[in-house]
């Protein structure tokens, strides 16, 4: 049984006051059984961490550098994360694989450093427009869920989750159909199978792009959705508890 997982990512967004705001909100909140997470900018990990103390959110960050130290200007480490309250950590978003140039390889050097100091890698994989249109889907998802999956222990592969993230679907507005989403997270599951009936049974597969109150029960009623990776809907804490409490 695979425990529904909401996990906010506020990009480049928020501030102090909008912890604040969700802490108070989620401290009453009544939710099902769901594990909810908001991945915040760095410099606001340690005063979520202190903030959500009493509330279901845990911390999680964006991204991290895949060594552990040393002359990397801006850059911030997996420990330094922990260190700060993070549990999870996004890696290979859209976003960075578009505009930081994360290719497959940085993809797997974030993802094994995270496993090493014990964060929780969110796997973010998706489709561009382009590549839907020209029916390649399918194999440039499960392209890239293999250049890391194919590189890990299989210990380490059931500590990964993963999320779908089409990326016409990412801020546009534009969802993918809940069937569209279920197929692809299908194949991703066939896929993980063939690793081990087991680590394809439990791991859990995220949804995002454009998820919101309004289109969150369908997307997450699908049998091989756990749940959802939610950015401009966790910007608003209304929005984003009503998620919340469609899942599970
Ligand atoms: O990581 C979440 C994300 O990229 C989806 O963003 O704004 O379409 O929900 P949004």
């Amino acid at each position: 049984m695979r425990t529904a997982l909401i996990a906010g990512n506020w990009k480049m967004n928020g501030s102090l006051a909008l912890v604040e705001d969700f802490a108070r909100t989620f401290a009453e909140a009544r939710l099902p059984a769901v594990e909810v997470a908001l991945m915040v900018p760095a410099p606001y990990l340690d005063a979520a961490r202190r903030a959500f103390d009493d509330t279901p959110l845990a911390v999680g960050a964006q991204t991290l550098h895949p060594e552990a130290k040393g002359a990397f200007t801006g850059e911030v480490s997996g420990d330094m994360l922990i260190e700060s309250g993070a549990r999870y950590v996004l890696v290979g978003h859209s976003e960075r694989r578009n505009l930081f140039h994360e290719d497959d390889a940085a993809v797997l050097a974030r993802v094994r450093a995270a496993l090493t100091v014990g964060l929780t890698p969110i796997l973010c994989v998706g489709e561009s427009l382009e590549e839907r249109e020209a029916e390649r889907t399918e194999a440039v998802v499960l392209g890239q869920v293999m250049a890391v999956f194919d590189a890990l222990e299989p210990d380490e592969r059931v500590r990964v989750i993963i999320a779908y993230e089409p990326v016409w679907a990412i801020g546009t507005g534009r969802t993918a159909t809940p069937e569209q989403a279920q197929a692809v997270h299908a194949a991703i599951r066939a896929r993980l199978g063939e690793y081990d009936a087991t680590l394809a049974e439990d791991l859990r597969l995220l949804y995002g792009g454009s998820m919101k109150a309004a289109n969150a029960t369908e997307l997450l009623t699908q049998p091989d959705i756990d749940g959802g990776l939610v950015g401009g809907a966790s910007l608003q804490v209304d929005d984003f508890l009503a998620i919340c409490q469609s899942a599970g």
